[in-house]
């Protein structure tokens, strides 16, 4: 996408079905505090490729923020509330990430909304991550609200199965996906991320996604 074109979307919504949609540019008055945030969280607890139960280590590196974050290992998914790698629990979910996150969502039509989770996804280029569900939150009504940063990729957006049709969604920085209620359980997945460098970011896409597990 050019400059004009990202400038010119920036600040509009794009309405992907009843209760999903894009908030082009939302995230970018807090991407100082985004990034900077991403690094400090980064320094206590890594970003890392998590196994997968079939044992497979996954393409993203990850890490977590929040009273919960989500792991994966040969035992299955979950949320613990510790870094099992460091035995600490996550660091803090930053203000700015929290006021981002309630922001986006009243936005989209979810007022009140209080995340106690930040999976952070890092993506490098030729990087994807395939279609799945968030489903290992307990509750499935309360929105996901998705922060784009760096490079740019191409979101799929899919159905309630998995064969269903997807929507290609281009995404910039600073773009934010809301998805929740009756769209809270639709397939969604990030095709392989284009090789590029990004002023902020270098050779890199982070993706926040913000949930309630609880
Ligand atoms: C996710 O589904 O956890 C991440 C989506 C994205 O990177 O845009
Ligand atoms: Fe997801």
């Amino acid at each position: 996408m050019n400059d004009l074109f990202a400038a010119l979307q920036s600040g509009t919504r794009t309405q992907l079905s009843v209760q999903a949609c894009v908030l082009h540019g939302f995230a970018l008055p807090f991407e100082d505090a985004l990034l900077a945030g991403i690094a400090t969280i980064a320094d206590a607890a890594p970003f890392r490729h998590l196994v997968t139960p079939g044992g497979h280590a996954m393409q993203v590196a990850m890490t977590n923020s929040g009273r919960f974050g989500w792991c994966s290992d040969r035992r299955g998914y979950r949320y613990d509330r510790s870094d099992p790698q460091t035995g600490k629990p996550w660091p803090v979910l930053p203000d700015a990430f929290l006021r981002l996150a309630r922001d986006a969502a009243a936005e989209a039509g979810f007022d009140g909304y209080l995340p106690d989770a930040c999976l952070i996804n890092r993506y490098a280029p030729g990087t994807r991550l395939s279609l799945h569900q968030d489903r290992d939150e307990d509750d499935r009504v309360a929105p996901i609200v998705s922060v784009s940063l760096g490079l740019p990729a191409t979101f799929l957006l899919g159905g309630f199965a998995r064969g269903d049709a997807c929507v290609r969604v281009p995404l910039a920085h600073g773009d934010v996906v809301v998805w929740g209620g009756a769209d809270r359980m639709r397939f969604h997945g990030v095709l392989p991320v284009k090789p590029g460098l990004h002023p902020r970011t270098g050779e890199a896409r982070f993706n926040l996604t913000f949930r309630k597990v609880k």
